[in-house]
């Protein structure tokens, strides 16, 4: 008979319910809102549970960070959650938060009615509480090799000359060059993008993803690289740059309003040319 039960492991269950400290007397409160947070601790045979706070957010900050810090200073010190800047500026902070994936501390709390639930980015191994491992997408950026490269310098008879010391020269570029690089370069690596994609829940392993996807263009549109060709070779196979359906969910998710799927759209025209120019690719 078919099996319709999800694994016992990754059931969510009832956790416990947190209040803020009372409000000392004389003090006047400000409002309360109530929050279902993610929990697991990490030991492998424990389920994760759901925690309830009801925190008091006055004299708190408006975004969904300043609320998460109050309950991690105030309530439960034993909550995790990574962050730094707090200005949308690291990606340290990505989350699902009311079923989207975004950063906690640009995510305004009056954003959200009634109860603000909080889970890690999903489809991603978690290592505590909101702390996913991304270790598998980072390892994926660094396939890409998200750093400027000069083209090997080759000879005549196609005997590569080495390849010009880094910074032995400074390379310019116009205004329209760079340019190029606009919707690009703003990305901040939250992965909040990649882990909204069905495309990469299913072949995360295989698939390198909006975010990565990005970087990947960023680099093949930056007019002062020389590994264009090997760069977009590196791309196409079924999987690494294919699996992308146009689903969007990428770009809607953004929250730095960039759009993945196009760069991803610009790289398979791209391809595509690369392909053609190809003489010894007959058609
Ligand atoms: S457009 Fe491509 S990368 Fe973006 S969510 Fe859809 S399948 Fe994923
Ligand atoms: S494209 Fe947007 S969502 Fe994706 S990693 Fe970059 S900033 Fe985050
Ligand atoms: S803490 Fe840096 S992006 Fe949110």
């Amino acid at each position: 008979m078919a099996q319709l039960l999800l694994p016992r492991n990754s059931r969510i269950k009832r956790g416990k319910s947190w209040n803020t400290p009372a409000t000392p007397k004389g003090a006047s409160s400000g409002r309360k809102r109530n929050f279902k947070i993610y929990r697991w601790n990490g030991v492998a045979n424990e389920l994760p549970r759901l925690d309830r706070y009801a925190l008091d957010t006055k004299g708190c900050g408006p975004m969904v960070l300043d609320a998460l810090i109050a309950i991690k200073n105030k309530v439960d010190p034993s909550l995790t959650f990574r962050r730094s800047c707090r200005e949308g500026v690291c990606g340290s902070c990505a989350m699902n938060i009311d079923g989207t994936n975004t950063l906690a501390c640009t995510k305004p709390m009056a954003d959200v009615r009634g109860t603000i639930n909080i889970y890690p980015l999903p489809h991603c191994k978690v290592i505590k509480d909101l702390v996913p491992n991304l270790e598998g997408a980072y390892s994926q950026l660094a396939s890409i090799e998200p750093w400027l490269q000069k083209a090997s310098k080759v000879s005549s008879k196609g005997v590569s000359k080495g390849v010009e010391r880094a910074g032995a020269r400074e390379r310019k570029q116009s205004p329209q060059a760079r340019a190029a690089l606009d919707g690009s370069y703003e990305c901040i690596l939250c992965f909040c993008c990649s882990t909204s994609c069905p495309s990469y829940w299913w072949n995360s392993d295989k698939y390198l993803g909006p975010a990565v996807l990005l970087q990947a263009y960023r680099w093949l549109v930056d007019s002062r690289d020389g590994a264009k060709k090997q760069r977009l070779r590196a791309l196409t196979d079924p999987f690494k740059l294919y699996r992308c359906h146009t689903i969007m969910n990428c770009t809607r998710t953004c929250p730095k309003g960039l759009n993945p799927a196009k760069a991803i759209a610009e790289i398979k025209k791209l391809a595509l040319s690369d392909y053609k120019q190809d003489s010894s690719v007959k058609p």
